[in-house]
């Protein structure tokens, strides 16, 4: 979703913007634009398209000056076009605003303005928000602070938003504030940055600040930091080291970020356990819900809150608590939890998961929860993130960024996480023999080698993708642990390559999927070797039987689905409950590739967005 960018110091904001902003396309957008302040004057450039169209547009005019606002714009409120990007200015021109989030009272605000003489050059909620910061601030009956009038507009606005504001006439500040999405500050040698995430600072500063939910931040080259809550308070900035490597925002040498994060995977792993599990001691420990962990011993039930990938990994998590710990598990899509009215007593444990920590939906069911007593327990991978600091308690899955728009490696340092809680919580309950907790520990960490050995299949991952590249429709089946893996599946083949694709429980496609298959259908089936076994081989004999192509990912050395299957994929034995960290590699592989053939734009595939900050 939107990204932004701002500079204000000694350097040229320019350059430092353009770095930023390509570095948040990741995120997802459809239009660009910077705002630059160079003696008195106000420098707007806005263009549909690329950051690099953006920079082409630009050619050889002026970009000089060391402070200016920047952004990449996912439409929201009208369609993407140079006039509906950002930055906006405000009806006099000395002012322009950069914004992530919806204003949802804005149609109401809008009329207002009209009425008091404003006039509108786009369908944004956006140019609304300027338009009243620049209302408050000429009409104020006292002389008000550009800082002043941000804050008194910004308690009339209902919605979520970050924001930055430049001065046409002040070129030592910028403010910005934030209400549900996210802002970080960047405190330098005599200079500031401000982004959507830490990303575009990296290389020019480790002390940042995390803007909180309702705070306005004034950033001025004389006088330092300054936070106030937009009820006034002053608030000291809390600084924290920035821990991020810029090596992790680099593709170091693979043509796709989603192929390195894929082949990432055995190190991420292995971070998300390091320092939690010692099979050698018996021992699994997360820190992050220790002061928590009775509250979860004894939980009446567990919710799961997630979207999309993390969604399918809250179902992974629903079969390790319930087998392992004995707790029922619900997993609720946060968009319809939120809105349900759910019942939710303080005996309830939410387990919210999310790689961004930002996900507007995931974030508005904790609220709601919280507000009803519950326990919340965060499972993200971004540090600092909403979420992360809206939980009670949590762990970090530590997968390192994740840039790619396709989610791969944050989804197996999810299940990752989760196996390691459900073990800790089921060990301290009593509802897990020692005999298998100590075996899964030592599968457990044995985890990333396999899914090295896994990743060796590619060659031959890739041949089959091949094969299946020109498909109009795929399904995937599984079955118990392994059918949240058929989904997450699907739903990589279908966001990165516009393949038609679902996922079903194997035993499901006699309700109805079968009636699609025909001899074009290719079927991705979860067959290794587990309780359900016998059972996924009769359901694989019946997609033959109607001309369907199996494709198998079956466990090493299987003999019967190979006599049955199209092809097979075959990966290293494990405890049932891990085979999903293995079984959805191959799947990542297959989609990738797929993709690439298909000449798809793989790392951003088209109207999709890494962090959902709108809901
Ligand atoms: O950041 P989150 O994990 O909360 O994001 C949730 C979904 O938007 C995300 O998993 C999405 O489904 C991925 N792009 C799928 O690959």
């Amino acid at each position: 979703m939107c990204g932004i960018v701002a500079y204000i110091g000694h350097q040229k904001a320019f350059d430092i913007i353009i770095k930023g902003l390509k570095r948040l396309e990741y995120r997802g957008y459809d239009s660009a634009g910077v705002a630059l302040q160079n003696n008195s004057s106000l420098n707007l450039y806005k263009k549909k398209g690329k950051v690099a169209d953006l920079v082409s547009f630009i050619g050889k005019k002026d970009t000089n000056g060391s402070v200016g606002i920047g952004h990449t714009r996912w439409a929201t409120h009208g369609p993407p076009n140079d006039a509906n990007a950002h930055p906006h200015v405000s009806g006099h021109k000395k002012f322009a605003l950069v914004h992530n989030g919806i204003i949802e009272n804005y149609s109401v605000l809008k009329k207002e303005l009209i009425q008091r003489g404003h006039q509108f050059n786009s369908d944004t909620d956006t140019e609304v928000l300027i338009h009243l910061i620049e209302e408050i601030h000429t009409n104020s009956k006292r002389k008000l602070t550009l800082f002043e009038a941000v804050r008194i507009a910004l308690s009339e606005v209902i919605g979520a938003y970050a924001i930055v504001v430049i001065n046409k006439e002040n070129p030592n500040e910028l403010i910005a504030a934030r209400k549900s999405s996210p802002l970080v500050v960047g405190i330098g040698d005599g200079e500031f940055f401000l982004a959507s995430d830490a990303t575009p600072m990296v290389e020019f500063t480790k002390n940042v600040v995390y803007l909180e939910d309702g705070e306005i931040a004034q950033l001025n080259l004389d006088s330092g930091l300054k936070i106030k809550t937009i009820e006034n308070q002053e608030k000291t900035p809390y600084i924290q080291e920035l821990e991020m490597q810029l090596e992790a925002l680099e593709k170091g040498g693979y043509d796709h970020f989603m192929l390195k994060e894929i082949y990432e995977q055995p190190q991420s792993i292995h971070d998300s356990m390091r320092g939690r599990i010692r099979s050698s001691k018996g021992l699994v420990s997360l820190g992050g819900i220790k002061d928590y962990e009775e509250k979860i011993v004894n939980a009446k039930r567990l919710i799961f809150v997630a979207c999309g990938t993390s969604w399918h990994a809250g179902l992974v998590g629903e079969y390790l608590f319930e087998e392992l710990a004995r707790i029922p598990v619900e997993v609720e899509y946060a968009s319809e939890f939120r809105y349900r009215n759910p019942v939710i007593n303080e005996d309830d444990v939410l387990i919210a998961i999310s790689q961004s920590g930002e996900t507007a939906d995931t974030l508005a069911a904790i609220k709601l929860a919280k507000e009803k007593g519950a326990t919340i327990v965060g499972i993200c991978n971004v540090v600092g993130s909403s979420i992360s600091r809206e939980s009670h308690c949590g762990s970090y899955t530590h997968a390192g960024p994740e840039i790619g728009v396709a989610s791969t490696k944050a989804f197996t340092a999810q299940v990752t996480v989760l196996t390691l809680m459900a073990l800790m919580i089921g060990k301290k309950k009593g509802t897990i023999s020692t005999q298998r907790f100590n075996r899964l520990l030592v599968d457990l960490e044995s985890i990333p080698e396999k899914v090295e050995s896994t990743l060796k299949l590619d060659k031959s991952v890739k041949e089959i993708s091949n094969i299946y590249k020109d498909s109009s429709n795929a399904l995937y089946l599984g079955r118990g642990i392994n059918f949240p893996v058929a989904l997450e599946g699907a739903l990589k083949l279908k966001e990165i390559s516009y393949i038609h694709a679902e996922g079903y429980p194997a035993a499901e496609m006699k309700h109805g999927p079968i009636a699609l298959i025909d001899e074009e259908m290719p079927v991705f089936v979860i067959a290794t070797k587990d309780a359900s076994y016998e059972k996924v081989v009769s359901n694989i004999q019946e997609v033959k039987a109607r001309k369907g192509k199996v494709i198998a990912v079956v466990t090493k050395g299987d003999r019967e689905v190979k006599e049955i299957a199209d092809y097979v994929i075959e990966i290293p034995s494990t405890d049932d409950l891990l085979v999903p960290l293995l079984a959805t590699i191959p799947f990542q592989l297959l989609s990738y590739h797929i993709a690439v053939m298909r000449e798809c734009n793989v790392d951003q595939p088209r109207n999709l967005a890494k962090s959902v900050t709108v809901e």
